[in-house]
């Protein structure tokens, strides 16, 4: 591990969330009294980005907002929280995604995303020299583009990379995942990625996709089943046990302490540790742990 802070850069989605907490989700039609209610960063690279810097490590954003309201919120909360956000672009005219978020009382969400309007795919922008001295970068597939371009360029720098492969279309987990070193699944976005439901087989076929690192799925409460090269089959990382109240962006905070746990120079093993704590904790507070909560988890305490 270095002493001073490491940079881990995260590029991708950043929405609106506007989270209501409800008793059941009822089947539709219906009509729910929520019990509270908040808005914040949602979006699966934006929250990693929050985890990263309540975490100890020194974190850049990269993405694209609208020039409306949302996306300045959405600026000044990121800010707020620590995150640089001179790569996080307001695109004119354009509308910022918004998500709908339902919890129930057991934790479980429901989730309604309006992907935004106007947000270009340019990547032009990108201020990839800033990769220079990074010490890991991590994208989500909502922006195919600029997380191909990051990618391509992390990898001329020798920069680590961690892909969040979220449940997607089949077409862009098939472009993203070859181009990463690190590709942890969601389940969802295995079985579409491989096109198969056995999670062995599916890491299997990630692995053999290109120069991978690591293929791994996170399974929420079921742990993570993870694959480098050189084993013969995948191994289990049990998930640490909490009582979960919010299980919403357990898999954000994951993949942020996961990068900056590689930028810090952990091995593979200890990263998933790591940010299987982070997780859990994530899942029990339904709020992004501090360093000190992490370490206090894999210490016992
Ligand atoms: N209920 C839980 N108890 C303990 N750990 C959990 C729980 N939920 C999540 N985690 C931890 O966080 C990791 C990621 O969670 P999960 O697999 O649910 O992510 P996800 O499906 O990508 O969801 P999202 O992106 O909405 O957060 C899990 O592998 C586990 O380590
Ligand atoms: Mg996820």
């Amino acid at each position: 591990m270095t002493a001073r802070p490491v940079r881990v850069i995260c590029c991708g989605q950043i929405v609106m969330d506007h989270s209501f907490n409800v008793d059941e989700i009822e089947a539709a039609p219906s009509k729910v009294t929520a019990r509270r209610y908040h808005a914040g960063v949602g979006g699966m690279s934006a929250h990693a980005a929050i985890a990263v810097a309540r975490l100890g490590g020194e974190v850049s954003f990269w993405g694209r907002v609208g020039d409306d309201q949302a996306g300045e919120e959405l600026a000044a909360a990121m800010a707020a929280e620590g995150v640089e956000i001179s790569g996080l672009k307001r695109l004119a005219g354009a509308q910022t995604p918004l998500s709908a978020v339902i919890v129930d009382k057991r934790g479980e969400r429901s989730i309604v995303t309006y992907r935004g309007n106007g947000l270009s795919t340019e990547t032009d922008w990108l201020p990839l020299e800033a990769l220079d001295g990074a010490g890991a970068v991590l994208c989500d597939p909502r922006w195919t583009q600029g997380t191909a371009a990051v990618f391509a360029a992390a990898r001329a720098r020798g920069v680590a990379s961690v892909l969040d492969a979220e449940k997607s279309e089949m077409r862009v987990l098939l472009d993203l995942v070859p181009l990463v070193d690190h590709a942890i699944f969601a389940a969802p976005g295995l079985r579409i990625f491989a096109g198969i439901s056995n999670p062995a087989e599916g890491l299997k076929r990630a692995l053999a996709s290109g120069p991978l690192k690591l293929a791994a799925v996170t399974r929420g409460e079921d742990g993570t089943l993870w694959l480098a090269p050189g084993m013969s089959r995948p191994v289990e990382l049990p998930a640490f046990k909490v009582v979960a109240t919010n299980t919403t962006g357990a898999g954000d905070v994951f993949h942020g302490a996961y990068a900056l746990a590689i930028a810090e120079g952990q091995s593979t093993a200890q990263a998933l540790r790591f940010a299987s704590a982070a997780g859990a904790l994530r899942a029990r507070d339904g709020e992004t742990p501090t360093r000190a909560m992490v370490d206090g988890l894999l210490s016992g305490g």
